[in-house]
């Protein structure tokens, strides 16, 4: 789940009110009471818009782990809870992201917590800027310098166990990324009083009892030192040991943090051996001498201690004894020693100590730069933190509180000017109309103290350098004089008798009115302390010391460089270093950090009221607030604004779509807020009075209540829906499975059905496939088997004759050839006659030639009959032509015909040419005659017969008498229509005319002859050649004949043999005519 952007603010689950701003009414009580409520809930820190009120809880609070830092980490400053890390972390991104160059200015009292909010906000900057090795060490030794300077320049005094002596300012420099690079630090007016006296129950600087309790048994013998703190004038006895301190381990902590910084071994032990020279200092004595003068002279008590210093740092003994009893004024090339009293000794002898301390402070502040430095010459972004030391107002207060509270002054002139600057600034932005606000501007103080021809210090200085007995008096009276009339001026002996009986202002004493309250000041010391003067043989003798540290501490001992100018005064010093100062903090940015303290006791859950009513007046927090709230109290950019308050609209609930400002108008007018009470900047909401922001924030506590029932009311709602949105995402998730396993499962059958459908179409097809080829490969192997056979064939063909085989069949062939061979030949012999009627055949010798010897027979039959027929000549081959017509007319049919086979058919039986007789016949007839012959004409009356010539020619049938030869009848062929004759062997024969014809007038004739076969066969041929007619020839025993008008029937009888062998013929009746047949 991405991390949810929590929108807080500081308004939420506020105690008292986390903004002063926010006060209402706002006067010193409800401010204190605020503050105390807040921390008594260990709320320790608390805004006055964006300057953060630190109070000191004296107890380690929980509020600086890790995690915190995290928290705040690039969050808004209003968005937490106040915190000095919201205030880093606004400094910090303020100089990372907008280039502004930031300073961080920490005051308050003295054990009001600076030191520790100065190391705070570095630590936090430390945890938040870049990382890696090299940044890492530039942390390190930005923050080890720490340890190192609270040592030589922090010490317990009744305020704080760890109060800084001296002010710091320290510059942080950073690259254009934020990765710091280094830094610089400045100090300012070391307490260095302390090394020789302590105020009660306070002690001298850490750094002696450090080394003293910490140092190994090895380094004090080298030192000369010894462990016990009571052998050591300048170390007071009441306060040695602190609580809850140990000065042993911390030792260890300073010489490993010096080492971190980047103190070399000899170096740091040099340091220690001037720490060691200016305890032992403390326990040089001096006791009075008369001298012959009358006046005292001091001398060294004990001469020991004087001793081991030289050697510890190389003087020679004898110049520095010298230097404590002598003091050499020089004035135009003048030299004047003079002995000094015992009291000047002391003097002389403290300052010594004093100056060798405080030099050596700036020393190891220059050393630490030196190691902190940044590295490039990049441009550099500044953060600068100032820890410096707060208002004092003690009860004896000198020159020292004098000059830190001129430098408090100064600062809080710079937070006015700032503070209203920007608040200006702001307006001016935003656009929003500026009213002047009353405020105590200090610059007045500031004048009465630093002013260069009538400011205090001026005339300190003036003081100092006149000529003559300057003593605190003359420059008290001088004070009296120049500064009588001045408002924040209060001194008893002024001419203005205003305080002529304020009794509470003593007489050796001035006051002044300071922004913070007044302060007392004890004018006692101020001449000297502001001369700060060492005598020149001391810091000449120091200069000799073969110690290259000390040596370097003291330039001006140096008699090649004797500058009998007088050096600066400590006040002038100071002023410049301050208005150096305040020049630097101008050009930033400024985040200020208002410490204060809760009680004196630095007791944790106390909180003294009138302590913290004192401190917040001179830190003016309240005019703070004023000038915070002079024009709005409250001020807000809008998105917050509107992000904060939206649920108390319609119209910007839940969600406003515009720009925030419009939004905000929108809230604001419906919630009808008088005009009056805001306004509306560029990109911001001011509020004028807190009252308004609380209504708001009333408004909002109810109406959220609402919104808490209404969250509930839906995230149940959603609670419900998720679930019932997740049980049916489940059920769809569910579903689809179980649809993806159905169908999958469906799928599966179909598919092997498929694979079974499509194995069986495939077994099918391969079978068939198999069968065609088998059924190729049969055929392909049956064409070989064909061929092969075929090819044996046709080699066994070939070879057969070889073949042994083959013989059996060759005998057998052979044998039968040899057979029908004999076969023949017995046959061409036994031959028969070629006589065609010839019967005879041999017999057939085997059953096998039945067929043949069959076929030989008609085959020999129809040769031999050929050959008889060739042998014809043409008149024979008619004649045989007319015998063959005749077989088939007769044959079978009628009995005469056997016996006119051997009867050769001679025609012309009568020689009707040769015969004289037939002269006249023979020319009548001029055709071919093709029968001549005498027939037995019938007669039809009574059927004798008589003969008659027969003629028979191509176209007529003629018939003469036989002894005349005259021809009786003619009849043309055409007219004859039948011939009829028996079955029977005889000779008659009946010739029938056509009816009507000219020749049937006497009827048909009924002849008889010897040669009936051979004339009818004659007659149906001639007829068939002459007319193409087939004669009809009727072959019946019993026929009608046509006898002029009559029909007769002839009649043959079988058998009678009266008449011998030959046929008679008689006339029975009218219808029949019957012959007789043997
Ligand atoms: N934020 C804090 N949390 C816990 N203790 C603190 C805090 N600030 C200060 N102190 C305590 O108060 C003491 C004095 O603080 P310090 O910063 O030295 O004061 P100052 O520098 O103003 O004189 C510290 O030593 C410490 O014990
Ligand atoms: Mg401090």
């Amino acid at each position: 789940m991405a991390k949810m952007e929590v929108k807080t603010s500081l308004l939420d689950n506020m105690i008292g009110v986390g903004d002063m701003v926010l006060l209402e009414p706002l006067n010193e009580e409800t401010f204190i009471n605020n503050l105390k409520k807040r921390f008594d809930h260990s709320e320790i820190y608390t805004y006055i818009g964006s300057v953060v009120i630190s109070v000191n809880p004296y107890r380690s609070l929980p509020i600086y782990s890790p995690e915190k830092v995290e928290e705040y980490r690039n969050r808004n400053f209003y968005e937490l809870s106040p915190h000095i890390f919201a205030l880093s972390d606004e400094a910090y991104r303020s100089l990372r992201d907008q280039d502004k160059d930031q300073c961080i200015l920490i005051t308050g009292e003295s054990g009001a917590g600076k030191t520790e909010a100065s190391k705070l906000v570095m630590s936090y900057v430390a945890a938040v800027c870049g990382k890696g090795a090299e940044v890492n060490q530039v942390k390190e030794q930005l923050l080890q310098s720490n340890p190192v300077l609270e040592a030589f320049g922090n010490a317990k005094t009744v305020r704080n166990d760890n109060s800084s002596r001296f002010g710091k300012y320290m510059d942080i420099e950073f690259d254009f990324k934020g990765d710091p690079l280094g830094g610089v630090i400045s100090n300012y007016l070391l307490e260095k009083s302390r090394v020789v006296k302590q105020p009660r129950g306070e002690r001298n600087f850490h750094v002696f009892y450090q080394l003293l309790s910490g140092a190994s048994e090895e380094l004090l013998n080298k030192l000369k030192l010894e462990r016990d703190f009571s052998r050591y004038n300048y170390l007071s006895l009441d306060s040695a040991k602190v609580n809850g301190v140990d000065d042993a381990a911390n030792f260890r902590t300073v010489r490993n943090a010096m080492q971190i910084v980047g103190f070399m071994d000899h170096e740091a032990e040099s340091v220690l051996a001037v720490v060691a020279a200016v305890l032992k200092l403390g326990n040089i004595e001096f006791k009075p001498e008369s001298r012959v003068n009358g006046l005292d002279e001091s001398k060294i008590k004990d001469k020991n201690e004087l001793k081991e210093i030289c050697e510890l740092t190389g003087i020679d003994q004898s110049v520095l004894e010298r230097a404590f009893s002598f003091r050499t004024v020089e004035a135009k090339q003048e030299k004047v020693s003079t002995t000094l009293n015992v009291a000047q000794a002391y003097y002389a002898r403290d300052a010594l100590a004093k100056n060798l301390y405080s030099r050596l402070f700036s020393w190891l502040v220059n050393r630490i730069n030196e190691s902190i430095k940044a590295q490039t010459k990049v441009r550099k972004k500044v953060m600068g933190v100032l820890d410096i030391y707060g208002f004092e107002i003690f009860e004896d207060n000198s020159f020292e509180q004098f000059i830190i509270n001129y430098c408090n002054e100064k600062l809080q002139q710079i937070f006015i000017e700032l503070t209203l600057k920007e608040e200006q600034e702001e307006y001016i932005r935003e656009d929003i109309e500026w009213t002047h606000i009353d405020y105590f501007n200090n610059a007045i103080i500031c004048d009465l103290i630093e002013n260069n021809t009538n400011g205090i210090l001026a005339m300190l200085d003036e003081e100092c350098l006149r000529p003559g007995t300057v003593t605190d008096e003359t420059f008290l009276e001088k004070l009296n004089q120049v500064c009588a009339t001045h408002q924040h001026f209060e001194s008893r002996m002024s001419k203005c008798s205003r305080f002529l009986n304020d009794t509470s202002l003593p007489h050796s004493c001035f006051r002044i009115q300071h922004y913070a309250g007044k302060v007392l000041y004890q004018v006692e010391g101020f001449v000297d302390k502001n001369n700060d003067l060492l005598y020149r043989d001391l810091s000449q003798a120091m200069w000799k010391a073969s110690h290259t540290l000390i040596k370097s501490l003291f330039p001006e001992g140096n008699p090649a460089k004797i500058n009998l100018k007088r050096p600066p005064t400590a006040g002038s010093q100071f002023k410049a270093s301050v208005a150096t100062l305040m020049k630097n903090l101008q050009t930033k940015n400024p985040n200020y950090i208002r410490c204060i303290k809760p009680n004196d006791k630095k007791a944790a859950h106390i909180f003294n009221e009138a302590l913290v009513c004192h401190q917040i007046r001179y830190l003016g927090l309240l005019e703070n607030v004023r000038v915070r709230r002079a024009g709005y109290a409250f001020r807000q950019a809008y998105e917050p604004c509107l992000e904060r308050y939206k649920m108390l609209c319609k119209q910007t609930w839940p969600h406003w779509k515009g720009p925030a400002r419009s939004g905000v108008e929108v809230l604001f007018n419906e919630l009808e807020i008088p005009v009056e009470e805001y306004s509306f900047g560029r990109s911001k909401i001011f509020i004028r009075n807190p009252r308004t922001l609380f209504k708001l924030e009333d408004l909002r506590k109810q109406r959220l209540e609402d919104l808490a029932t209404l969250i509930q009311k839906i995230y149940r709602g959603w609670k419900c829906r998720t679930y019932f949105l997740l049980m049916k995402k489940s059920q769809i998730v569910i579903a689809a499975w179980f649809r993806r396993y159905a169908q999958q499962k469906r799928y599966q059958q179909t598919k092997s059905s498929a694979l079974v459908i499509q194995s069986y179409i495939r077994g099918w097809k391969a079978r068939k496939i198999l069968r065609e080829l088998k059924h190729q490969k049969r055929c392909k192997e049956a064409v070989t088997t064909i061929a092969a056979y075929w090819h044996g064939t046709q080699v066994r063909r070939e070879y057969r004759k070889f073949f042994r085989a083959n013989a059996g069949k060759k005998i057998y062939e052979f044998t039968l050839q040899r057979i029908v061979q004999k076969y023949f030949l017995e046959m061409k012999n036994k031959m028969p006659s070629l006589s065609p009627i010839d019967k005879n055949w041999p017999s057939r010798p085997y059953l096998f030639l039945d067929s043949t010897h069959k076929e030989l027979k008609r085959i020999f039959h129809l040769w031999r009959c050929k050959k008889y027929r060739d042998q014809f000549t043409d008149q024979q081959k008619l004649i045989y032509e007319e015998k063959l017509e005749a077989s088939e007319l007769f044959k079978d049919k009628k009995a005469l015909y056997p016996s006119s086979v051997g009867q050769p058919f001679q025609g012309a039986y009568l020689e009707i040419n040769k015969n004289p007789k037939y002269k006249k016949l023979k020319d009548a007839i001029e055709e071919k005659i093709i029968i001549a012959e005498v027939v037995n004409k019938i007669n039809r009356a009574n059927g004798k017969s008589t003969s008659r010539i027969f003629l028979l020619t191509n176209n007529n049938l003629l018939l003469a008498d036989q002894k005349s030869g005259q021809i009786k009848s003619e009849v043309p062929l055409v007219d004859v229509t039948k011939v009829s004759m028996s079955s029977q062997n005889d000779g008659f024969f009946a010739v029938h005319l056509k009816e009507g014809s000219e020749a049937a007038s006497k009827g048909d004739f009924l002849f008889s002859s010897d040669h009936l076969i051979e004339m009818a066969t004659k007659l149906y041929r001639t007829t068939l050649s002459q007319t193409k007619q087939k004669l009809n020839i009727e072959i019946s025993d019993e026929f009608l004949v046509q006898f002029r008008q009559d029909k007769v029937c002839v009649k043959f009888i079988q058998g009678n043999q009266k008449n011998g062998s030959v046929p008679t013929c008689k006339r029975k009746n009218n219808r029949l005519l019957e012959v007789a047949v043997p």
